[in-house]
């Protein structure tokens, strides 16, 4: 039977969320899951819960533009997702370029700057042209830097980086004795950027699924019961209003 109007995970009220403007985290990391459950439970076929999940990302990018989070990175395609069935790898790649071809004009108005993590080589040609094309047109905004991670995987950057950080040491260009935490942060894709202050997983798995592992040492987790194409504003203000309550000691002591 189709349910169109959600399920009952999706039905919650959060009493009082009052977030302080002062402690808006500067970079939101969201492992996107629970569009093929949604769909699902529907019975529609997941391709379906991937374009209602589309949705949710317009409603959540605007959320953060609005309250002024800096970093919003989106895991849209992990670097295992192609064992997936080769019709649901298409349609989510399709979905990638309609998302860019249809958001492009509103979110470049908006100072977005539409940015890319992971390996996209491995993508279709259309989706790297959009890829960078989005980049190009935008990466002098100045607004909400949106990351979007397509084939990313955390250990597959790391190793990435390693290789490159090889390749200078061999060169001569960098002496292996300066290496250290944030020299090699640079090698990574997400250079030059702050690590995540929070990971939100909505869909009820409580595991990072290959996520950002060198950047989310220090990061605040939120989990989640509701799929990612019923998650709301509200639930992001939730989300970071539970963030502002908790205590980051990063291994000191409290103050
Ligand atoms: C997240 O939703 C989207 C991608 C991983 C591409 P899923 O497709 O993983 O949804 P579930 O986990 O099967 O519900
Ligand atoms: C993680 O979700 C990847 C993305 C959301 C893009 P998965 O659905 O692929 O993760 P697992 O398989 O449940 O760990
Ligand atoms: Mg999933």
């Amino acid at each position: 039977m189709f349910n169109l109007f959600g399920s009952k995970k999706s039905r919650r009220h959060y009493e009082h969320i009052h977030l302080d403007k002062n402690n808006i985290p500067k970079h939101i990391a969201i492992i996107m899951d629970g569009n093929g459950r949604w769909a699902e439970e529907r019975n529609l076929p997941r391709a379906l819960g991937h374009k209602a999940g589309v949705e949710t990302i317009r409603k959540i990018v605007k959320e953060c533009d609005r309250l002024g989070v800096k970093y919003l990175t989106l895991y849209a395609f992990s670097t295992e997702n192609w064992k997936r069935p080769q019709e649901e790898v298409s349609a989510l790649m399709k979905l990638l370029v309609e998302y860019l071809k249809n958001e492009f004009k509103e979110l470049n108005e908006n100072g977005v700057v539409i940015n890319h993590i992971g390996d996209i080589t491995r993508l279709p040609q259309n989706c790297q042209d959009e890829l960078n094309k989005a980049y190009e047109n935008t990466k002098n905004n100045t607004g909400v830097v949106l990351n979007l991670a397509l084939n990313y995987g955390g250990r597959d950057e790391i190793i990435r980086g390693i290789k490159n950080i090889y390749k200078k040491v061999q060169k001569g260009e960098i002496n292996i004795d300066s290496i250290n935490g944030s020299t090699f942060s640079n090698y990574l894709y997400t250079a030059n950027m702050p690590d995540p202050d929070i990971i939100i997983r909505p869909s009820g798995e409580q595991r990072l699924s290959n996520f950002m592992l060198w950047q989310c040492a220090y990061s605040e987790f939120w989990y989640s019961d509701i799929n990612w194409p019923d998650f709301n504003e509200k639930d992001l203000e939730k989300a970071i209003c539970d963030y502002q309550q908790r205590d980051r000691r990063f291994g000191g002591i409290k103050k």
